[in-house]
């Protein structure tokens, strides 16, 4: 196993072209020097940067996912694109945390064309970062086969979580303040539990059940839940038909 020093960890970089791009552009024209770790993906605006992207890099064995865009109000397509990224950013960190992926392996910048230094300071801060957390799964305590799984049930949730945050979990005050008042607040927290956490933990007893008869008494240590929680999870299923006790009394898929 690579040594910390050894390890070059692959940073996959959503990179908006107008602003950030033109940012990493200026950062080797004049040979501002920063760790060769990043791969990056031009994108006309940091807001086309959705939540399966970031899933899917890491599903992909990437280390850490990097955002970058123009700065608040300065999107060149639409003065909030990059509100949208934030949005997007926020609550993917959200998921990556119940997925099991340290959250801090997902940064969002702002870094407009003519800030090359500033885009090269960002990068040597980030790679120390992630140097610092290892490769993915290690700080975690989890194999990437295990996040690989869990990030696959979280990209087949998006197209839901995007109705949820159209319809119960818009941000009320479009500003950066706006934002991180209500990522951090209770009120999300509620709904955030209710309309998507209930919903990622049932999809993956729904995993569990679908490969092979599971009996209910182990499935609360592969969720790490107690219990009574997962009991909640249970009933739910049962009652909307979803899985059923195979004569065994264990549980199978009814579907
Ligand atoms: Fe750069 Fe929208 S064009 S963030």
């Amino acid at each position: 196993m690579a040594t910390a020093s050894e390890f070059k960890p692959t940073i996959i970089g959503f990179l908006c072209n107008w602003c950030c791009y033109g940012g990493a552009d200026l950062a080797g024209v004049s040979r501002f020097q920063y760790p060769p770790y990043l791969r990056v993906i031009r994108l006309m605006c940091s807001g086309r940067v959705d939540l399966q992207f970031i899933f899917r890099a890491f599903a992909k064995k990437a280390d850490a996912v990097f955002v970058g865009g123009c700065h608040l109000n300065d999107c060149h397509y639409n003065p909030e694109g990059n509100y949208d990224a934030m949005g997007n950013v926020l609550m993917a960190k959200r998921i990556l945390e119940k997925v099991g992926v340290n959250p801090e392996r997902l940064r969002l910048e702002w870094v407009s064309a003519g800030e090359g230094t500033r885009f090269a300071e960002v990068m040597n801060d980030f790679s120390a970062k992630v140097k610092g957390l290892g490769p993915l799964g290690s700080s975690e305590g989890l194999s990437v086969a295990e996040i690989s799984s869990r990030l696959q049930i979280a990209d087949e949730l998006v197209p839901y979580i995007k109705l949820v945050e159209r319809e119960r979990l818009r941000v009320p005050v479009r500003t950066e303040e706006g934002y991180k008042q209500f990522f951090g607040s209770e009120r999300f927290d509620e709904l955030f539990n209710e309309l998507i956490l209930d919903k990622f933990v049932m999809s993956r007893i729904m995993g569990f059940v679908r490969r092979q008869p599971v009996a209910a008494t182990d499935i609360p240590a592969r969720l790490d839940l107690e219990p009574s929680e997962v009991a909640r999870h249970l009933h739910h299923l049962t009652e909307r038909g979803l899985v059923k006790f195979d004569p065994g009394q264990r549980l199978v898929a009814a579907v």
